[in-house]
C-alpha cells in the first residue's frame, strides 16, 4: 500500500509518499521558519498563507520523487491536529479535496502519533537519510517532546497504548525556544540553542528540576528560573524585560546560560526515562518530535539505556508528511481512522 501523507500543523507544509507504513519513497518539505525568525515564533497567519501557496507543489513534488502517478496512490493520510487551526485547514481541504476528485480513501491523523511513526520507517530510496537499522519492538517507551508536546507513552502494540506522564505547562520544545529568545538567539530555539551550548558550560548555573508527579514534566518553572539567572547575571532587578535582557550580558555569559538550561531539561527527561524503564520493562524505547534531534539528549540516552533506543533521521524529527504517510499506512492496516472526504473537519486541539 502507497500512502500520500500531507502534514501541516505548524510551520512546514510536508508531503510524502511512504509504503506499508515502512519504506519512505518520497519526502518533501517547504518551511516558512525564515519567515517567523524575525518574529521570534511562528505567526499563525503568515505559516497558513504560505502553506497555501506551498501545498500543491510540495504534493507534486512528493509525488514526481516517487515516481508515483495518481493510480499508483492507494490512499491520502492529513494531518487534522493538534496544531494551528488555519494551518490545519490548509492541509485537511487539500487533502479531502484530493479523495474526493482522485478517488481515494481519506486517513484522518494525529500529528504526535505522526512523530511517533517516523521511528516505524526504516527503508528508504532516498539519499542522505539515516535509518534505523531495525523497526522498533513492542512493549515500546515513546518519549515525545516536540514545540507542543511533551510525553512519556507505554505501547503494548500498534493503537494500543497508555500516556504515563505529559507536561502540565510549557512543552520541551517551547521552553527551548523561549530561553533562546531570551539570550537573543535565533528561532526556532532548539537547534540554536544546542549549537551555542557548545562553547558554554554546563554546570556553572544550577537550574532546578521540577518535582512533578512520577512522569509528569514541568518546563515553564525551568523557564522563569532562566529568567532570573540572566537578570542575575546582567546585574538588573527581576522587572527588567527579557527582551533587553541579551545586550547586557557576555558571549561566555549566554553560552553557560545556554549549556545549563539543556543540561538540566535533557536530564529531567532522560531521568525520567530511567525510571519508566525498570519500571515498565520495554523492549525498546523510540525518541520523538523536534526535541529528538537534541544531540545531548541522543547521547545521554544512548549512555545511560542499555536497550535500544529508535531515532528517525534529523530530517524526520521536526514536521514532516513522511511520519504521517507511514502512520496512515498502519491506520490502514488497523482499519483506524478512515474518515469522510465530505465532512472531516480539523481538531486543532487533538490529544493522544
Ligand atoms: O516536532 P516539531 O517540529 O514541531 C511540533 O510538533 O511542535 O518540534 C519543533 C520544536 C521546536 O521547539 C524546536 O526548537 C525544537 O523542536 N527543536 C530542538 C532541536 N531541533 C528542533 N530542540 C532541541 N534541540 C534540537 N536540536
Ligand atoms: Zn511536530
Amino acid at each position: 500500500m502507497r500512502i500520500l501523507g500531507i502534514e501541516s500543523s505548524c510551520d512546514e507544509t510536508g508531503a510524502a509518499v511512504v509504503e506499508d507504513g515502512t519504506y519512505m519513497l518520497s519526502s518533501s518539505v517547504a518551511s516558512s521558519m525564515s519567515l517567523h525568525a524575525q518574529y521570534g515564533g511562528v505567526v499563525p497567519e503568515i505559516a497558513a498563507r504560505m502553506q497555501l501557496e506551498v501545498i500543491i507543489p510540495t504534493i507534486d513534488n512528493a509525488l514526481k520523487q516517487a515516481a508515483c502517478q495518481w493510480q499508483d496512490i492507494d490512499a491520502i493520510a492529513v494531518t487534522v491536529g493538534a496544531g494551528l487551526g488555519s494551518s490545519l485547514l490548509i492541509g485537511v481541504m487539500t487533502a479531502r479535496t484530493l479523495a474526493i476528485t482522485q478517488n481515494k480513501p481519506l486517513i484522518a491523523c494525529n500529528h504526535v502519533l505522526g512523530h511517533v511513526y517516523a521511528n516505524f520507517i526504516s527503508g528508504t530510496s532516498l539519499p542522505d537519510y539515516l535509518m534505523p537499522k531495525q523497526a522498533p519492538e513492542f512493549p515500546l517507551l515513546a518519549v515525545i517532546l516536540s514545540g507542543g508536546h511533551s510525553q512519556l507513552v507505554l505501547f503494548e502494540d500498534h493503537f494500543n497504548y497508555r500516556i504515563l506522564g505529559r507536561t502540565q505547562d510549557d512543552a520541551i520544545g517551547e521552553a527551548f525556544d523561549k530561553v533562546a529568545k531570551l539570550l537573543g538567539l535565533p528561532y526556532p530555539g532548539g537547534p540554536s540553542i544546542s549549537a551555542f551550548a557548545l562553547k558554554g558550560d554546563a554546570l556553572r548555573f544550577k537550574l532546578p528540576k521540577a518535582k512533578m508527579g512520577k512522569y509528569d514534566f514541568s518546563f515553564s518553572g525551568l523557564k522563569t528560573a532562566v529568567l532570573r539567572l540572566a537578570q542575575d547575571q546582567a546585574g538588573v532587578s527581576y522587572d527588567f524585560p527579557s527582551f533587553q535582557l541579551s545586550e547586557r550580558l557576555s558571549e561566555a555569559q549566554k553560552a553557560d546560560i545556554a549549556a545549563s538550561f539543556q543540561h538540566v531539561a535533557i536530564e529531567t527527561v532522560v531521568d525520567k526515562v530511567l525510571l519508566a524503564v525498570e519500571q515498565y520493562s520495554p523492549k525498546s524505547v523510540v525518541l520523538a518530535g523536534g526535541v529528538a534531534a537534541n544531540t545531548l539528549l541522543r547521547q545521554s540516552m544512548h549512555q545511560k539505556l542499555s536497550l535500544p533506543i529508535n531515532v528517525p533521521d534529523l530530517k524526520l524529527c521536526t514536521d514532516n508528511g513522511a511520519m504521517i504517510a507511514a502512520l496512515g499506512g498502519w491506520q490502514l492496516r488497523y482499519q483506524k481512522g478512515l474518515a469522510d472526504p465530505y465532512s472531516l473537519t480539523i481538531s486543532p486541539n487533538l490529544s493522544m
